[in-house]
């Protein structure tokens, strides 16, 4: 089912935003070669503990972590575990946040040390991907407009755009309707109305966009070893247009 969300909700869910955009940050400066992915998992566990916010990832669908933790050739899903990271990987950690009912999702791929021209320009192009799409995420625009202008970009800059796993609507639970897809036809798909909150999480790999599933039925990797970026933000269609909830560049 679509909802549009009250004032109300979208306040709760802002406050959700407001914790996971600090716990990313602080995340930020932990990156560096020889820290764990089962490391940050469990500074993101007492982070929000101590903020009265839960990983709503946890137990969802059997998932048994508070983040998604998912190094170069995995797309996303990745398991954290007790493997150091090495200088030159990406790796994106991927979390939603609840507080009080209010959810917030929101992917950042980060750099462990000093990450290949390649790589480099991988992150990039994933990041201006997701704020094409945000562009589009607009009152009575549509939500194939938001696929095709992250896949013409994302393409045209010679990289791929993973089709398997897609956007969603969020609130009261991780995964509503509608399913963002980040590819597609302009002016096709459902209308975009105010007060519907979305995700845009761009999955964007180096090679083939192909992916495939490891034995843990959770984490897809690329089937080609290519890497995979991905950032994500929870978007909010208002009337003044795109409110990201999970922005990190407001002061
Ligand atoms: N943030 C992830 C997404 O948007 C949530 C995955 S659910 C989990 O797809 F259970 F895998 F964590
Ligand atoms: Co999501």
């Amino acid at each position: 089912m679509i909802t549009r969300k009250s004032k109300r909700e979208i306040e709760q869910m802002q406050a959700a935003g407001d914790v996971l955009v600090a716990c990313h940050k602080a995340i930020a400066g932990m990156i560096k070669p020889g820290v764990t992915t089962m490391e940050i998992n469990n500074f993101v566990e007492e982070f929000l503990a101590e903020r009265g916010a839960t990983p709503e990832q946890k137990g969802y669908n059997g998932y048994p972590y508070a983040i998604c933790a998912s190094i170069n050739d995995e797309i996303c899903h990745g398991f954290p575990r007790e493997e150091q990271l090495k200088d030159g990987d990406i790796v994106t950690i991927d979390m939603v946040v609840n507080l009080n009912g209010g959810l917030a999702d929101s992917a950042w791929t980060y750099a462990v040390g000093e990450v290949d021209g390649v790589g480099k320009r991988l992150m990039e192009v994933t990041k201006s991907a997701l704020y094409k799409g945000i562009e589009q995420a607009q009152v009575g625009k549509r939500i194939g407009d938001i696929g095709h202008a992250i896949q013409t970009y994302a393409e045209a800059e010679g990289f791929s755009v993973v089709r398997d796993f897609t956007g969603h609507g969020i609130g009261p639970t991780i995964h509503e309707d509608p399913h963002i897809p980040h590819f597609g036809l302009p002016n096709k798909g459902l209308r975009l109305k105010e007060g519907m909150v979305i995700t845009i999480e761009p999955m964007i790999n180096e090679g083939s966009w192909e992916s495939q599933m490891d034995e843990n039925n959770w984490t897809a990797r690329t089937i080609d070893k290519g890497r995979s970026a991905q950032y994500e933000h929870t978007i909010v269609i208002t009337k003044n247009g795109p409110l990201l909830t999970t922005d990190q560049d407001k002061e």
